[in-house]
Protein backbone atom coordinates (compact mmCIF):
# COMPACT_ATOMS: atom_id res chain seq x y z
CA UNK A 1 0.00 0.00 0.00
CA UNK A 2 2.68 2.22 1.18
CA UNK A 3 5.77 1.35 -0.82
CA UNK A 4 8.36 3.88 -0.87
CA UNK A 5 7.88 6.24 2.50
CA UNK A 6 10.56 8.90 2.88
CA UNK A 7 11.95 7.92 6.20
CA UNK A 8 13.18 4.86 7.63
CA UNK A 9 11.67 4.18 10.84
CA UNK A 10 11.92 0.99 11.66
CA UNK A 11 12.83 0.10 15.11
CA UNK A 12 13.04 3.76 16.13
CA UNK A 13 11.17 4.86 19.41
CA UNK A 14 9.17 8.15 18.73
CA UNK A 15 8.92 10.34 22.37
CA UNK A 16 8.81 13.74 20.91
CA UNK A 17 8.86 15.86 18.21
CA UNK A 18 11.85 17.20 18.81
CA UNK A 19 13.56 13.94 17.58
CA UNK A 20 11.98 14.47 13.92
CA UNK A 21 13.57 16.49 11.41
CA UNK A 22 11.03 18.62 8.92
CA UNK A 23 11.23 16.18 6.23
CA UNK A 24 10.30 12.90 8.34
CA UNK A 25 7.03 15.13 9.79
CA UNK A 26 6.03 15.46 5.93
CA UNK A 27 7.12 12.12 5.23
CA UNK A 28 4.98 10.81 8.45
CA UNK A 29 2.36 13.20 6.84
CA UNK A 30 2.61 11.90 3.56
CA UNK A 31 1.96 8.00 4.74
CA UNK A 32 -0.79 8.79 6.76
CA UNK A 33 -2.57 10.32 3.93
CA UNK A 34 -2.02 7.31 2.40
CA UNK A 35 -3.75 5.08 4.88
CA UNK A 36 -7.23 8.15 5.19
CA UNK A 37 -9.11 6.03 2.80
CA UNK A 38 -8.49 3.11 4.54
CA UNK A 39 -11.19 3.94 6.91
CA UNK A 40 -13.63 4.87 4.50
CA UNK A 41 -13.56 1.08 3.09
CA UNK A 42 -16.59 -1.15 3.87
CA UNK A 43 -13.68 -3.95 4.89
CA UNK A 44 -11.66 -1.68 7.12
CA UNK A 45 -8.50 -3.53 7.46
CA UNK A 46 -5.16 -4.62 5.94
CA UNK A 47 -3.10 -7.08 6.68
CA UNK A 48 0.17 -5.11 7.19
CA UNK A 49 0.82 -5.47 10.60
CA UNK A 50 -0.46 -8.99 10.60
CA UNK A 51 1.13 -11.29 13.52
CA UNK A 52 2.52 -8.12 15.44
CA UNK A 53 1.26 -7.13 18.64
CA UNK A 54 0.73 -3.29 20.24
CA UNK A 55 0.24 -2.62 23.75
CA UNK A 56 -1.53 0.43 25.07
CA UNK A 57 -0.22 0.92 28.12
CA UNK A 58 -2.46 4.00 29.81
CA UNK A 59 -1.97 5.48 33.27
CA UNK A 60 -3.94 8.31 32.71
CA UNK A 61 -7.49 8.44 31.05
CA UNK A 62 -8.02 8.82 26.88
CA UNK A 63 -10.68 8.66 24.47
CA UNK A 64 -9.28 9.77 21.34
CA UNK A 65 -5.46 8.50 21.72
CA UNK A 66 -6.06 5.17 23.06
CA UNK A 67 -8.87 4.00 20.97
CA UNK A 68 -7.53 5.63 18.09
CA UNK A 69 -4.22 3.27 18.27
CA UNK A 70 -6.19 0.49 19.00
CA UNK A 71 -8.06 0.92 15.60
CA UNK A 72 -5.07 2.20 13.71
CA UNK A 73 -3.36 -1.39 15.23
CA UNK A 74 -6.76 -3.06 14.02
CA UNK A 75 -7.11 -1.98 10.93
CA UNK A 76 -3.58 -2.94 10.10
CA UNK A 77 -4.23 -6.64 11.18
CA UNK A 78 -2.46 -6.18 14.40
CA UNK A 79 -3.03 -7.93 17.94
CA UNK A 80 -3.83 -4.69 20.16
CA UNK A 81 -3.75 -4.95 23.98
CA UNK A 82 -5.15 -2.23 26.55
CA UNK A 83 -3.73 -2.19 29.72
CA UNK A 84 -5.08 0.84 32.50
CA UNK A 85 -3.22 1.25 35.33
CA UNK A 86 -6.38 0.60 37.43
CA UNK A 87 -6.60 -2.87 36.01
CA UNK A 88 -3.04 -3.76 36.34
CA UNK A 89 -0.85 -5.21 39.02
CA UNK A 90 0.18 -1.27 39.57
CA UNK A 91 -2.92 -0.92 41.96
CA UNK A 92 -1.15 -3.78 43.97
CA UNK A 93 2.32 -2.19 44.34
CA UNK A 94 3.97 -3.30 41.00
CA UNK A 95 6.59 -1.05 39.57
CA UNK A 96 6.37 0.93 36.48
CA UNK A 97 9.81 -0.18 35.49
CA UNK A 98 8.61 -4.35 36.74
CA UNK A 99 5.12 -3.41 34.44
CA UNK A 100 7.26 -2.50 31.51
CA UNK A 101 9.80 -5.50 31.92
CA UNK A 102 6.64 -8.09 32.13
CA UNK A 103 5.34 -6.77 29.09
CA UNK A 104 8.68 -6.84 27.40
CA UNK A 105 9.09 -10.07 28.33
CA UNK A 106 5.69 -11.01 26.16
CA UNK A 107 7.44 -9.69 23.49
CA UNK A 108 5.55 -7.19 22.27
CA UNK A 109 6.25 -5.27 18.39
CA UNK A 110 5.33 -1.96 20.01
CA UNK A 111 4.37 0.13 23.24
CA UNK A 112 1.97 3.04 23.04
CA UNK A 113 2.53 5.03 26.81
CA UNK A 114 0.67 7.40 28.38
CA UNK A 115 1.44 8.44 31.61
CA UNK A 116 1.21 11.64 34.59
CA UNK A 117 5.06 12.05 34.88
CA UNK A 118 7.08 13.61 31.81
CA UNK A 119 10.15 11.31 30.45
CA UNK A 120 8.22 7.89 31.50
CA UNK A 121 8.43 6.85 27.93
CA UNK A 122 12.43 7.64 27.49
CA UNK A 123 12.13 6.02 30.63
CA UNK A 124 10.34 2.48 29.48
CA UNK A 125 12.51 2.95 26.09
CA UNK A 126 16.20 1.88 27.71
CA UNK A 127 14.44 -1.93 28.71
CA UNK A 128 11.50 -2.20 26.53
CA UNK A 129 12.79 -4.09 24.37
CA UNK A 130 10.63 -2.41 21.52
CA UNK A 131 9.71 0.59 20.00
CA UNK A 132 7.90 2.84 22.60
CA UNK A 133 5.50 5.50 21.18
CA UNK A 134 4.91 8.35 23.69
CA UNK A 135 0.75 8.96 24.07
CA UNK A 136 1.42 11.63 26.47
CA UNK A 137 4.00 12.26 29.24
CA UNK A 138 2.83 14.85 31.80
CA UNK A 139 3.02 18.83 30.32
CA UNK A 140 5.48 17.20 28.58
CA UNK A 141 5.07 16.01 25.13
CA UNK A 142 2.28 14.29 22.91
CA UNK A 143 4.19 13.74 19.56
CA UNK A 144 1.65 12.01 17.68
CA UNK A 145 -1.30 14.84 18.24
CA UNK A 146 1.25 16.99 16.92
CA UNK A 147 1.39 15.15 13.98
CA UNK A 148 -1.87 14.58 13.16
CA UNK A 149 -2.16 18.67 13.94
CA UNK A 150 -0.02 19.08 11.25
CA UNK A 151 -1.97 16.74 9.23
CA UNK A 152 -5.11 18.19 9.54
CA UNK A 153 -3.54 21.96 8.85
CA UNK A 154 -1.75 20.98 5.99
CA UNK A 155 -4.87 19.62 4.35
CA UNK A 156 -6.79 23.15 4.47
CA UNK A 157 -3.40 25.42 3.72
CA UNK A 158 -1.66 22.96 1.41
CA UNK A 159 1.67 24.06 3.09
CA UNK A 160 2.99 24.09 6.80
CA UNK A 161 5.40 26.92 5.99
CA UNK A 162 5.27 30.29 7.33
CA UNK A 163 1.88 30.16 8.96
CA UNK A 164 0.71 32.69 11.67
CA UNK A 165 -0.50 30.48 14.19
CA UNK A 166 -2.04 31.74 17.64
CA UNK A 167 -1.90 28.70 20.71
CA UNK A 168 -4.50 30.11 23.86
CA UNK A 169 -5.52 28.55 27.14
CA UNK A 170 -3.46 26.90 29.59
CA UNK A 171 -0.51 26.65 28.03
CA UNK A 172 1.45 25.85 30.86
CA UNK A 173 -0.02 22.22 31.09
CA UNK A 174 -0.43 21.56 27.75
CA UNK A 175 2.12 18.64 25.88
CA UNK A 176 0.26 19.53 23.04
CA UNK A 177 1.28 22.98 22.86
CA UNK A 178 4.67 22.18 23.62
CA UNK A 179 4.92 19.54 20.82
CA UNK A 180 3.02 21.53 18.20
CA UNK A 181 5.47 24.67 19.19
CA UNK A 182 8.22 22.23 18.17
CA UNK A 183 6.38 20.87 15.13
CA UNK A 184 5.54 24.58 13.78
CA UNK A 185 8.90 26.15 13.98
CA UNK A 186 10.32 23.31 11.76
CA UNK A 187 8.37 25.11 9.33
CA UNK A 188 9.54 28.43 10.21
CA UNK A 189 5.79 29.58 11.84
CA UNK A 190 5.15 32.88 13.57
CA UNK A 191 3.46 31.90 16.95
CA UNK A 192 2.35 33.76 19.47
CA UNK A 193 0.98 31.91 22.39
CA UNK A 194 -2.09 33.93 24.59
CA UNK A 195 -3.51 32.90 28.29
CA UNK A 196 -3.38 34.21 31.56
CA UNK A 197 -0.19 35.19 33.22
CA UNK A 198 -0.72 31.80 35.62
CA UNK A 199 -1.20 29.67 33.06
CA UNK A 200 2.12 30.43 31.13
CA UNK A 201 5.45 29.12 31.48
CA UNK A 202 8.28 31.39 33.22
CA UNK A 203 10.29 32.34 30.00
CA UNK A 204 8.13 31.60 27.29
CA UNK A 205 10.49 34.24 24.83
CA UNK A 206 13.11 30.93 25.03
CA UNK A 207 10.84 28.95 23.19
CA UNK A 208 10.98 32.19 20.08
CA UNK A 209 7.35 32.57 20.43
CA UNK A 210 4.95 35.76 21.19
CA UNK A 211 3.18 36.22 24.29
CA UNK A 212 0.00 38.24 24.49
CA UNK A 213 -3.05 38.18 27.12
CA UNK A 214 -5.16 39.69 24.98
CA UNK A 215 -7.43 36.69 22.78
CA UNK A 216 -8.30 40.04 20.19
CA UNK A 217 -5.09 40.27 19.50
CA UNK A 218 -3.94 36.67 19.49
CA UNK A 219 -6.33 35.31 16.65
CA UNK A 220 -6.20 38.80 14.26
CA UNK A 221 -4.14 37.70 11.16
CA UNK A 222 -3.75 34.08 12.32
CA UNK A 223 -3.97 31.07 9.80
CA UNK A 224 -4.53 28.20 12.84
CA UNK A 225 -6.09 29.34 15.94
CA UNK A 226 -5.18 26.51 18.23
CA UNK A 227 -7.41 26.46 21.26
CA UNK A 228 -6.06 24.02 24.55
CA UNK A 229 -8.01 22.66 27.27
CA UNK A 230 -8.08 24.04 30.64
CA UNK A 231 -6.20 21.04 32.53
CA UNK A 232 -7.84 21.23 36.21
CA UNK A 233 -6.50 17.92 37.10
CA UNK A 234 -2.94 19.51 37.14
CA UNK A 235 -3.60 22.13 38.72
CA UNK A 236 -2.50 21.97 42.63
CA UNK A 237 -4.26 25.34 43.28
CA UNK A 238 -6.15 28.04 41.48
CA UNK A 239 -4.34 29.18 38.88
CA UNK A 240 -7.47 31.84 37.45
CA UNK A 241 -10.04 33.18 39.78
CA UNK A 242 -13.20 31.15 38.33
CA UNK A 243 -13.96 29.10 35.18
CA UNK A 244 -16.14 32.39 34.44
CA UNK A 245 -13.65 34.65 34.53
CA UNK A 246 -11.17 32.46 32.85
CA UNK A 247 -14.09 31.98 29.88
CA UNK A 248 -14.91 36.15 29.95
CA UNK A 249 -11.74 36.67 29.09
CA UNK A 250 -10.32 33.34 26.91
CA UNK A 251 -13.06 31.75 25.60
CA UNK A 252 -13.05 31.46 21.82
CA UNK A 253 -15.92 32.82 21.07
CA UNK A 254 -18.09 34.23 17.65
CA UNK A 255 -17.25 37.61 18.71
CA UNK A 256 -13.66 36.76 19.12
CA UNK A 257 -13.62 35.03 15.73
CA UNK A 258 -15.07 38.29 13.61
CA UNK A 259 -11.20 39.39 13.90
CA UNK A 260 -9.99 36.27 12.58
CA UNK A 261 -9.11 35.90 9.17
CA UNK A 262 -11.92 34.28 6.45
CA UNK A 263 -10.13 31.42 6.36
CA UNK A 264 -8.44 31.03 9.52
CA UNK A 265 -8.94 26.95 10.85
CA UNK A 266 -9.53 26.45 14.84
CA UNK A 267 -8.01 23.23 16.46
CA UNK A 268 -8.60 21.71 19.66
CA UNK A 269 -6.90 18.31 20.59
CA UNK A 270 -9.90 17.69 23.02
CA UNK A 271 -11.76 16.88 25.10
CA UNK A 272 -13.64 20.38 24.42
CA UNK A 273 -14.93 22.42 27.50
CA UNK A 274 -18.07 24.07 25.72
CA UNK A 275 -18.32 27.17 27.17
CA UNK A 276 -14.98 27.76 28.95
CA UNK A 277 -12.29 27.64 26.18
CA UNK A 278 -14.55 27.55 23.85
CA UNK A 279 -18.08 28.19 22.83
CA UNK A 280 -20.22 25.98 21.24
CA UNK A 281 -21.19 27.97 17.89
CA UNK A 282 -17.11 27.86 17.53
CA UNK A 283 -16.44 24.38 18.33
CA UNK A 284 -19.43 23.11 15.80
CA UNK A 285 -19.20 26.00 13.16
CA UNK A 286 -17.73 26.69 9.98
CA UNK A 287 -14.00 27.49 10.95
CA UNK A 288 -13.77 24.18 13.18
CA UNK A 289 -11.43 21.02 11.94
CA UNK A 290 -11.70 19.33 15.35
CA UNK A 291 -13.91 16.21 14.25
CA UNK A 292 -11.44 16.62 11.01
CA UNK A 293 -8.01 15.87 13.39
CA UNK A 294 -10.10 12.88 15.42
CA UNK A 295 -10.53 11.40 11.82
CA UNK A 296 -6.83 12.02 10.96
CA UNK A 297 -6.03 10.89 14.59
CA UNK A 298 -6.42 7.04 13.08
CA UNK A 299 -4.63 7.55 10.37
CA UNK A 300 -1.58 8.93 11.60
CA UNK A 301 -1.34 6.54 14.48
CA UNK A 302 -1.72 4.03 11.24
CA UNK A 303 1.01 5.42 10.16
CA UNK A 304 3.26 5.53 12.58
CA UNK A 305 2.54 1.94 13.89
CA UNK A 306 3.32 0.74 9.85
CA UNK A 307 6.08 2.56 10.02
CA UNK A 308 8.09 1.67 13.63
CA UNK A 309 6.79 -1.59 13.12
CA UNK A 310 8.36 -2.31 10.35
CA UNK A 311 5.45 -2.89 7.95
CA UNK A 312 7.58 -0.78 5.33
CA UNK A 313 9.86 -3.44 4.66
N1 LIG B 1 -6.17 14.70 22.44
C1 LIG B 1 -6.08 13.71 23.36
O1 LIG B 1 -5.00 13.30 23.75
O2 LIG B 1 -7.29 13.24 23.79
P1 LIG B 1 -7.44 12.02 24.80
O3 LIG B 1 -6.95 12.49 26.16
O4 LIG B 1 -8.91 11.69 24.83
O5 LIG B 1 -6.60 10.90 24.31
Amino acid sequence: MVDSPLVNFKGRHLLGIDDLSADEIIGLVNTANRFVEVSEREIKKLPTLRGKTVVNLFFEPSTRTRTSFEIAGKRLSADVINISAQSSSVVKGETFKDTVLNLASMRPDALVIRHPSPGTPLYASKFAGCPVINGGDGAHAHPTQALLDMMTIMERRKSLKNLNVAIIGDVLHSRVARSNISAFKRFDANITVCGPKTLMPAHMDNFGVRVTHDIYEAVEGADVIMMLRIQTERMAQGLFPSLREYSSRFCLDSKVMKKAKPDAIVTHPGPINRGIEISSEVADGKYSVILDQVTHGVAMRMAVLYLLCGGAD
